[in-house]
């Protein structure tokens, strides 16, 4: 297959990338970085010259501006890149008979449920960057019925800034840990997604999708579990509520995503606890 992945220099679209190019021709394509392609997503006619230059028989749309906190800052850039540069690859694609798949979050949802939403729960954005995701969403439904929505949580990757880094670095560092007991979701491996979104891809099964390694935890839990499996169960974690750690972008308390549509063609992500594990056992890994 001819595969375009925007957003490519990004953790899970470098992941994609590394994953297809070996069975598939695969163009990689962002705003940054070492990348074939150089493409704004929000200029419409760069994306339409693109794709109508290559003519992938799938689009994978990973990009986005995934800065939370900025989203809240400057929410119009947030719709114009996640909600209105996703329209664009929607029109063009849906135009073309092309399938799309877009990547969205555990964000869209508003965290008010005490228990894990489905695929077929109302989304219900309570930030910018949700709300953009969300928007980005209905576009691609709205404009290309050979579409997949696939939504994730907390995702972890080698190389990139993540929670998993940042816990690990303050404990080595000797820095006091304070982290929040009642925000939760599923943490998910860049490489366990990936690789579900392979399977997924193979499919044409369209629709929405929660792919998320199995399990919902706090981030206090995650740390926790993250400084036991790497030898800093000494360590004290101070637990602390979502309203002493005030951000501009406040997520959603309980954002957990139960995958049922996946699960119901076998596609299904391991616990995020041996996700974590085989994450951290690839880190040191010389
Ligand atoms: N990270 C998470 O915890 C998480 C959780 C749930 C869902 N998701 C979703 O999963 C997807 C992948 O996340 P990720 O963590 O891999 O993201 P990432 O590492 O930030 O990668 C996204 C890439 O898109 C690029 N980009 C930003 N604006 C663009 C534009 N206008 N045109 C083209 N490319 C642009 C980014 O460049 P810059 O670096 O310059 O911005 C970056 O290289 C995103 O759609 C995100 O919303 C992420």
């Amino acid at each position: 297959m001819k595969i375009l992945i925007t957003g490519a220099a990004g953790n899970l679209g470098g992941q994609l990338c590394r994953r297809l190019a070996d069975q598939h021709q695969v163009a990689d394509a962002d705003i940054v970085g070492d990348v074939s392609h150089k493409l704004d997503i929000t200029d419409y006619q760069a994306c339409r010259g693109l794709i109508d230059a290559m003519r992938p028989d799938i689009v994978l749309h990973p990009a986005a501006w995934t800065d939370v906190n900025g989203c809240a800052l400057d929410p119009d850039k947030a719709l114009r890149v996640n909600g209105v540069g996703t329209q664009h690859l929607a029109s063009i694609t849906g135009g073309r008979g092309i399938p799309l798949l877009y990547v969205s979050t555990n964000e869209v949802f508003d965290g008010a449920l005490d228990r894990a939403y489905s695929e077929y729960d109302r989304a219900n954005p309570i930030n910018a960057y949700g709300y953009s995701k969300w928007y980005g969403e209905r576009a691609v439904a709205q404009l290309n019925p050979r579409h997949y929505i696939v939504r994730s949580a907390w995702l972890f990757a080698h190389g990139g800034r993540n929670f998993i880094h940042a816990i690990r670095q303050a404990a080595k560092d000797g820095k006091p840990l304070r982290v929040v007991t009642n925000e939760v979701a599923n943490p998910t491996y860049t490489s366990d997604l990936a690789q579900a979104i392979v399977q997924l891809i193979e499919t044409e099964r369209y629709g929405t999708y929660h792919l998320v390694n199995e399990g919902a935890v706090s981030r206090w839990q995650f740390a926790r579990f993250v400084l036991d499996a790497s030898g800093f169960a000494n360590t004290p974690i101070e637990r602390i509520s979502r309203h002493e750690w005030p951000r501009p972008s406040l997520p959603p308390e309980y954002a957990a995503l139960a995958n049922h549509a996946g699960a119901s063609i076998e596609i299904v992500l391991r616990p995020w606890r041996d996700a974590v594990r085989a994450f951290l056992e690839a880190e040191a890994a010389p």
